[in-house]
């Protein structure tokens, strides 16, 4: 009865449609804007090194996602496969998230560590060379192109206006953190990379310790991926099974 007063009244019952969808609409969308609540905090997660970061650039760039995803999803044959499932904090500083849509070759958000930096730098240069069968193009030319990192302290820069936590030590010391990863022997600076990037991958990647080229930056960057996490330590805040 009462509401034949709404329904006859087209002001009142637009202003009322209008409370109901808002209402529904913040509901939806604050969660979204409050991202840093909606995902679980996991120990270990932290933001790509400088030098990880150049090589997520070239993976982005060559379009590695074309034929890689980085996502394993909760299934018992991924799990068996790949490893742990991936968790949602794992690509939470990813912009963008390589989650991708298609695997001709196999996934890669736990390759890290699987390999050997001679592996990868054999696979990337000619994938026949250690896996006949494979079908995957080669990239021999990273080795040959010098990583271009003038502007890396920009990238985290850019990537900390999108809620990247970097802190204003880890720009300032950008470019000189992406030598002291790739120099072959640990150095001075050594130490102070890893408080900044624990776990990161030091070494000299590519087989020539003289230059730091993109084949360098790619393989630390496949190296780190899906290590982070300490999953023998790693307990879900909500264990839903
Ligand atoms: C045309 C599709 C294709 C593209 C593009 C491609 N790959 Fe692959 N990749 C494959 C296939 C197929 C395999 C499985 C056979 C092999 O190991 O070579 C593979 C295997 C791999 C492996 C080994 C994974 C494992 O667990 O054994 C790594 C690492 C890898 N690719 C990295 C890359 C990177 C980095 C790029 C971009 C520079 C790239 N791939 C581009 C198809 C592709």
């Amino acid at each position: 009865m009462r509401h034949e007063i709404l329904e006859k009244n087209v002001i009142l019952l637009s202003i009322c449609i209008l409370i109901t969808v808002s209402i529904g609409g913040l509901v939806q969308l604050v969660p979204l804007f409050a991202m840093e609540q909606t995902i679980e905090k996991v120990d270990g997660v932290r933001p790509y090194s400088p030098l990880e970061l150049a090589g997520r650039n070239i993976y982005v760039r060559e379009g590695c996602y074309t034929c890689h995803s980085q996502q394993v999803r909760p299934f018992r044959d991924e799990v068996e496969r790949y490893g742990h499932y991936s968790l949602a904090a794992e690509s939470m500083y990813d912009h963008p998230f390589q989650w991708g849509s298609k695997r001709s070759g196999p996934d890669l958000a736990r390759v890290g560590g699987k390999y050997s930096n001679e592996w990868h730098a054999a696979h990337l240069t000619n994938p026949r060379s250690v896996v006949p069968e494979s079908i995957m193009p080669p990239y021999g030319f990273l080795a040959r192109r010098d990583l271009n990192y003038a502007d890396i302290a920009d990238h985290l820069r850019t990537l900390r206006i999108v809620g990247v936590p970097y802190t204003d030590e880890q720009i300032a010391q950008a470019g000189a953190d992406v030598a002291t990863q790739a120099q072959a022997e640990p150095t001075d600076d050594t130490d102070a990379l890893l408080a900044r990037y624990p776990k990161a991958v030091v070494g000299d990647f590519d087989g020539d310790p003289e230059r730091v080229t993109e084949m360098d930056a790619l393989v630390a960057y496949l190296q780190m991926l899906g290590t982070l996490v300490d999953f023998t330590s790693y307990k879900p805040e909500l264990d839903y099974r």
